[in-house]
């Protein structure tokens, strides 16, 4: 049996709330499968102590910390250095020890690109739907930019928001990489098989009748269909894409892959695609048994 010594390393989660999360279960099980002399523990942290609580794990000599909401942005104003990508993003979710400090990362989005790779899902060259315009769409966006998709149309009920999003995202291409439009204007996007993104939290428990389009016509051309959202597992956005002859994807395994991309960052250690299956099992039987309560 692991029991922690005066050499243990701690990394934990920080965010508000964080009784919810998965990502002790998911780290813990990584530090004693790989023999690592690691401890993951959640730490709950008050609006306004951040910087406290950032300072806090640096004297303690923390090895890294996740960041969940609401300080994936508010903590980059405390970190000694950030990786280009999560600065593009614009947010950190995960904090490595450094020389005088912590450097900023973002594994969300790589977490969710290993995801749809495994799941054969190539974005390279692809034209994508992201459907939201917030935090999370503009994410999705920045990674598709990084990854070499062919451009992305961003739909969104507020068009303004859209634009805005849109018009950010191709300064930083240096070319139209992204187009903007309403929800009600999807007609306008060319083509067929579309993949689709789901990046607004439109369908997370409770509201688990909702999801952002309606239309049948807009679903028959929907090939792939990723939902962010992990609770529920099958949201309404994904049962109307199935419903249309698509195929579908929930957030579950990329809330997986940021956690594997997350430890080794830390560990340096690589995790293979046998314990990555093995977390994605036992993190879908966590969240088949958790009513209603989500978290990172
Ligand atoms: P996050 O950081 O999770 O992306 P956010 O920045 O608040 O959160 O963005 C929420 C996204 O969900 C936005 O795209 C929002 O659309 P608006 O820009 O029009 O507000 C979208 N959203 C939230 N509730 C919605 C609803 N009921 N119908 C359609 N879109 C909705």
């Amino acid at each position: 049996m692991y029991t922690p010594d005066g050499h243990t390393r701690t990394c934990g989660l920080i965010g508000s709330p964080v009784a919810h999360t998965q990502s002790p279960m998911i780290q813990n099980h990584m530090a004693r499968a790989t023999g690592q002399n690691l401890v993951y523990l959640p730490f709950p942290v008050a609006c306004g102590d951040l910087e406290a609580a950032v300072r806090g794990a640096l004297a303690l000599d923390f090895l890294g910390l996740n960041v969940t909401v609401p300080y994936k942005s508010d903590v980059i104003a405390y970190l000694a250095q950030i990786d280009p990508l999560a600065e593009r993003i614009g947010a950190v979710n995960t904090l490595v020890r450094c020389e005088g400090g912590y450097k900023g990362y973002n594994t969300d989005m790589p977490g969710l690109y290993r995801a749809m790779r495994q799941d054969g899902v190539e974005a390279a060259g692809r034209e994508v739907v992201i459907l939201g315009a917030g935090g999370v769409a503009r994410a999705v966006a920045v990674m598709l930019l990084d990854r070499g998709a062919a451009g992305v149309y961003i739909l969104n009920r507020t068009a303004d928001k859209a634009q805005a999003v849109a018009q950010e995202v191709n300064r930083m291409a240096g070319r139209p990489f992204a187009k903007a439009y309403a929800l009600t204007d999807y007609e306008r996007i060319p083509g067929e098989n579309w993949l689709v993104i789901q990046a607004t939290s439109v369908g997370m428990h409770p509201h688990v009748e909702d999801a952002v389009i309606e239309d049948e016509a807009f679903y028959r051309r929907v090939e792939i269909g990723y939902d962010l959202i992990f609770n529920p597992g099958t949201t309404r956005f994904m049962k109307l894409t199935e419903a249309a002859g698509g195929r579908t994807y929930n957030g579950a395994r990329m809330l997986v892959y940021q956690g594997i991309i997350a430890f080794e960052l830390w560990t340096g250690t690589s995790i293979g695609q046998d314990m990555a299956d093995e977390l994605c099992g036992r993190m879908a039987q966590a969240l088949g048994q958790q009513d209603g309560g989500y978290g990172r």
